[in-house]
Order: structure tokens, then sequence, then C-alpha cells
């Protein structure tokens, strides 16, 4: 067969063929990945409040941390109620209006709340301390912000809180399932 040379029309329709696939292609290679759930600890390590656990979540330091009241922050939250004898019931809760109650004063002695967070500061990316014993504020020793045990952020320069983690409780463990910007 002889091979003819293509037409300007032709190479246009080639070309916009062409195109038309590349741009196909390319909301599957923007997709992200789908993290894969990280086991933070078993639930019954975090025996009182302001109890913590490390971990390490799509490659940044985090934070779970068990709370004696909803977060002040209208992040998610884990509510627990320990049922005497039997296994806690665990569910999800939006999280309270800001700062009407005093976060460290509990209001029920059945419940603790659960979050987690990224220990990554949102000022400029330095490691915030863990929370300290007396008020559980966590300083960032770069600059000083602070941050509540809740991840909310209470003194800059930092403006925004610490990036929340959305987590569930698998069997007797807590996992740490995506980032919460990510999951909305
Ligand atoms: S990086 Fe944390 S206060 Fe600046």
């Amino acid at each position: 067969m002889k091979n003819t040379p293509l037409n300007r029309r032709q190479v246009v329709q080639t070309l916009a063929v062409a195109g038309a696939g590349l741009a196909l292609g390319s909301p599957a290679r923007a997709e992200t990945k789908p993290l894969e759930a990280v086991k933070i600890a078993p639930l019954s390590s975090l025996k009182k409040d302001f109890d913590t656990a490390e971990f390490t979540f799509d490659g940044d330091a985090a934070l779970l941390v068990r709370l004696p009241t909803l977060p002040n922050d209208k992040r998610r939250a884990l509510e627990v109620k320990d049922n005497p004898g039997k296994d806690p019931t665990v569910k999800e809760v939006p999280a309270k209006d800001p700062a009407v109650k005093d976060p460290l004063v509990k209001e029920d002695d059945t419940k603790f709340y659960l979050v987690a967070y990224t220990r990554v500061c949102t000022h400029l990316g330095c490691k915030p301390n863990l929370p300290n014993a007396t008020e559980h504020k966590m300083i960032c020793p770069c600059h000083g912000s602070t941050f509540a045990a809740d991840g909310s952020v209470v003194k800059g320069p930092a403006k925004r809180s610490l990036e929340s983690i959305v987590i569930e409780v698998r069997g007797k463990d807590v996992y740490a399932v995506a980032r919460a910007a990510a999951a909305q």
C-alpha cells in the first residue's frame, strides 16, 4: 500500500485526538493514592485523659491524644464511652462550638474523646513539643507558637491549628486513616 503524506487537515485531526487522549489520561495521573491506614496504639493504652501516642502518618510526625472533653476546634473526634464489663462504645462526633467551657473540666466520667493531628507547626513547619504536664499545651521550639492539647492554636505566630487526622477504632486498636482536609 502506498504511503501518502498527511495533509494539513489530517495533521490537525491527529494532533487533536492525541491531545484528547492526553487530557483523558491526565486526571488519573493527578489522582492521589489513598493513604494506607496506620495502626497507632491499642485503645486500652490511653488510660487517662491527656495520655498520648506518637506515630508517623504520611511521612509526618503525628500525635493521638485522649481528651476529657470535646475539642474546641470543630475538628473530628471520636467519643469513647466506657461500659463496665463490656467493650467501650465508639462514635464519631462533631466538635462543639469554640470555647464555652473549660476544656480541662470533665463533664462525664464515663466518656472521653480522641483526636489526632500532625506535629507540623503551621507557622514554618517545625515540630511542636509534646503537651506539657500542667496546661497540656504544645510549644513550638522555633518561634513559640502554642497549641492546645486538641491541636488548636492558642498563640501565634502560627495562625492555623495543627492539621487534623481522621482516626477510627478497628477492633481494639486506634488507626489513622486519612488527612482530614483530604477526607472532606
Ligand atoms: S515554626 Fe513553629 S512557631 Fe515558627
